[in-house]
């Protein structure tokens, strides 16, 4: 199997949609209990094979930067007191890739900002991961899609079905089965008109693509929202060679939207070792009174 051994994942957008605390925290900082949502997607990426990650970022999200590196003041103290355990599992988290940071500068789209990565990715497959949203699963969804890239040589993207009357806020693929979890992708379109839907299978959160996107992308205008949106390029590659699309297994939880964070934090904050059962206790007690 052919390893994906580079990632990126774009964090650059502004997070209108989770203002105020958008204004001086990055959305991609916000916790899933006591990890901040970027270093989940970078375990993801790991655990995949990704050997060197990619994090376009822009003014503002310098909190990302400083989470990858590493905390003297913590470790001195930690070292005084001879928890050296404590250390290793800090450094863990900034050494476990080769993680690299790039600003978009404008924050144009999605599609903008992964053309910004053409010359990190150079001439092998890679996978993108969402800033925003974190996937809780058994396998890690960008392995899911390297399966699917083995399998069907196509460039892949990872998709759920989502609620009819809310297509209109992703995007719509026109998807044939393959006769297992994946489908053949021929067409899509971003945020769809009633009219234009193919299907309420959407592209949530992670893809697996080949260095031919950046030509794509170089060449794609602004599309829905006046931003450059990496599914237009990538319909492109859909209706020429096609793609395929996994229906992963596993929970996305959309760290965009107030709502997606506040779901992630109780599903995962009952399963935490140090204070998940405390905490189921206490939302047992407290449903009882709402
Ligand atoms: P979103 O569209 O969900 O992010 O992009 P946004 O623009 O921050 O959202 P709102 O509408 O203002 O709330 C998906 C991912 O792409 C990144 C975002 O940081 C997010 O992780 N992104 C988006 C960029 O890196 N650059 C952009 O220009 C836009």
């Amino acid at each position: 199997m052919q390893k994906i051994r580079k990632a990126v994942i774009p964090a650059a957008g502004l997070g209108t949609r989770m203002l105020p605390i958008s204004k001086s925290v990055p959305k991609e900082m916000l916790p899933l209990v006591d990890r901040p949502a970027i270093s989940v997607l970078v375990e993801e990426a790991v655990a995949a094979g990704a050997e060197d990650i990619l994090i376009i970022t822009g003014r503002g999200k310098e909190a990302i930067e400083n989470y990858f590196d590493f905390n003297v003041e913590y470790e001195k103290k930690f070292a005084d007191a001879g928890k050296l355990d404590q250390i290793e599992e800090m450094r863990r988290v900034c050494s476990s890739a080769n993680v690299y940071f790039l600003r978009q500068k404008e924050t144009k789209g999605l599609g903008h900002a992964v053309l910004k990565a053409k010359s990190f990715i150079g001439n092998e497959p890679f996978y993108i991961l969402y800033g925003d949203d974190v996937i809780v699963s058994e396998t890690p969804v960008c392995k899911q899609l390297a399966t699917a890239f083995e399998k069907y040589g196509k460039p892949c993207c990872g998709v759920k079905p989502v609620p009819w009357d809310q297509v209109y806020k992703y995007c719509s693929l026109k998807a044939e089965s393959n006769g297992d979890n994946t489908y053949l992708v021929t067409d899509m379109i971003e945020k769809p008109k009633p009219d234009q839907v193919f299907s309420n299978l959407s592209i949530l959160g992670r893809v697996l693509l080949t260095p031919d996107i950046f030509d794509i992308l170089e060449v794609t205008p602004p599309g829905a929202g006046g931003e450059i949106q990496l599914t237009d390029a990538m319909r492109k590659l859909a209706i020429s060679g096609g793609m395929t699309a996994v229906e992963y297994e596993g929970e996305r939880f959309d760290f965009g939207a107030k709502l997606g964070f506040l779901m992630a934090n109780v599903k995962e904050g009952i399963k935490h070792p140090e204070i998940g059962e405390d905490f189921k206790k206490f939302l047992l007690d407290f449903v009882k009174t709402i």
